[in-house]
């Protein structure tokens, strides 16, 4: 019997399968290059490989234990299984967000370097831990090692100001639009470790007692191991307020599968969230202009093969069609040399591929926020009177190939390494897209009919923090100078 050996020369970055008629089959090049014998040049079998496995969901593989072989998904699909699924997804491990032992004492520390030392510091603990769990079996050791995978975030690193930062802003909004007619009522989706919930509460609390009394909070969270962690500290309230339970709610699951409708006016809070949200993948005639969607086929041995067809998934085409219609249109750009796939020298484009016509004709991929879009009609339909107040990152470093691609890792002895490509063995990489934060607000205006305002994180937090409480002695404010990257949005 012949032996099967996995063909890793093909991937999105040296072939593109195409559906349907193929451009340039008579070309020079192509005919010499399909002489080489290679499967990719064979599309017969390619477009029947395509045509002969069914397709799945992420929702239809979210409770199977075992990855799926023999089917096609859609490329958003297969990123959220990868991600999502209760048995293998990345979130279904033990992800931990870093959080220090007490919050740094930013105007006691003599610089924004003495902060960094006591940020790393703080890794012992996270490296005990993880040497505790090398003394377990060699089973264990292995689902541990690569299991601790830490995350950052301002909620944690500047812990309590940044909550209490976003307090402000909730409460002069509330006071601004709803009271004394409203209670105030707070979503949190991804409540991370509580401590957001936590900061604002307490925050709330003592500034304005009253309207502590009319407030509740509730996170809703994916993550079984966060929720639990969340409900730890909500506990941390009752200490204080023996009624807390009535004001904390935490609801265990994914805002996708959020079916109630909240009638009543409310703030609705996602930070750092939305760069998880799956995206698809467009490749666009070098031509026609014309966009094709992105499908993975994982095959019989689990290997993984990208395909384009111009038939688009509604989402692709809803989120395409809003764009043409709002603000930043892509179709009529005019061909110049930019990061868009559309706005590169179409003759250049054209040219290359007729000589080197890997490609087939196809643009460098785009990933495209259809889960976003997916988001904002929970939203409009499902919180009506919400106002949005959402953070992430508008840039993300070390992506793979593409024009707002994410940022594929994992830890690798002990080291976060990066890869090029989104079709790696599912739950163990993180796949994490950055956010166009305008087109965002565009989209969100088109769909939710109301306005989000968009600024920097500096800005932001220049306007509603606590300054002084965050300067070190030299003047340097690390909560200011720190996440370049990322952008408000709200409403
Ligand atoms: C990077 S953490 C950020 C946590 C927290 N917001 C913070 O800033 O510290 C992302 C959070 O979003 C949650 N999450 C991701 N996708 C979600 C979804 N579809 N529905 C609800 N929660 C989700 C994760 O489990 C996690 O709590």
């Amino acid at each position: 019997m012949k032996k099967f050996l996995h063909d890793y020369t093909v991937n999105p970055n040296t072939f593109s399968f195409r559906l349907g008629k193929q451009p340039y089959e008579g070309s020079f090049m192509r005919q010499v290059l399909k002489a080489s014998g290679h499967d990719a040049w064979n599309e017969r079998e390619n477009q029947q490989l395509f045509i002969k496995h069914p397709t799945t969901t992420f929702n239809r593989q979210s409770r199977n234990p075992k990855r799926p072989k023999g089917v096609k998904m859609l490329a958003s699909d297969f990123i959220e299984d990868s991600l999502y699924n209760r048995h293998y997804g990345y979130f279904s491990k033990q992800v931990e967000i870093f959080q220090p032992s007490t919050p740094f004492e930013y105007a006691k520390m003599e610089s924004q370097d003495q902060f960094m030392r006591d940020w790393q510091s703080q890794y012992t603990r996270y490296e005990d831990k993880k040497a505790s769990s090398d003394q377990k079996s060699p089973k264990e050791q292995k689902t541990n090692a690569k299991d601790i995978q830490l995350w950052h975030t301002p909620t944690e690193l500047f812990q309590p100001y940044y909550g209490e930062a976003l307090a402000r802003y909730l409460l002069v909004n509330y006071m601004l639009n709803q009271f004394p007619y409203d209670d105030l009522v707070i979503y949190e989706m991804g409540g991370g470790n509580g401590t957001l919930m936590l900061n604002i509460l307490n925050y709330i609390r003592e500034k304005q007692p009253d309207v502590y009394e009319r407030t509740q909070y509730r996170i809703i969270e994916i993550s079984h191991n966060l929720s639990t962690k969340q409900e730890e500290t909500a506990l941390q309230l009752k200490a204080k307020d023996h009624d807390h339970h009535g004001k904390v709610q935490i609801i265990n699951k994914s805002i996708f599968d959020w079916k109630e409708v909240e009638p009543n006016p409310c703030f609705f809070i996602a930070l750092e969230v939305f760069d998880n949200f799956a995206h698809d993948v467009i490749r666009y005639d070098n031509t026609t202009r014309e966009p094709y969607q992105g499908y993975v086929v994982v095959d019989e041995h689990g290997d993984f093969k990208e395909f384009f067809t111009r038939d688009l998934d509604d989402w692709a085409n809803a989120f395409l069609g809003l764009r043409e219609n709002g603000k930043y249109p892509r179709l009529n750009q005019k061909s110049l040399w930019g990061d868009h796939p559309l706005a590169k020298n179409a003759f250049y484009r054209g040219f290359k591929d007729s000589i080197y016509p890997v490609h087939a004709n196809l643009s460098d991929p785009e990933y495209i926020p259809t889960r976003l879009l997916k988001f904002f009609h929970i939203l409009k339909y499902k919180f009506p009177q919400h106002q949005l107040l959402a953070s992430d990152f508008s840039k993300l470093n070390e992506t793979i190939p593409g024009y707002m691609a994410p940022v594929v890792q994992t830890m690798l002895n002990n080291r976060m390494v990066t890869t090029d490509s989104y079709m790696v063995l599912q739950g163990y990489f993180d796949i994490m897209f950055p956010t166009d934060f305008q087109l965002a607000s565009d989209l969100y205006r088109q769909v939710v009919g109301k306005l989000a305002d968009v600024s920097s994180h500096r800005e932001f937090l220049s306007q509603w923090a606590d300054i002084r409480a965050t300067t070190t002695q030299t003047g340097e404010n690390p909560m200011l100078e720190f996440y370049k990257n990322a952008d408000f949005m709200y409403s």
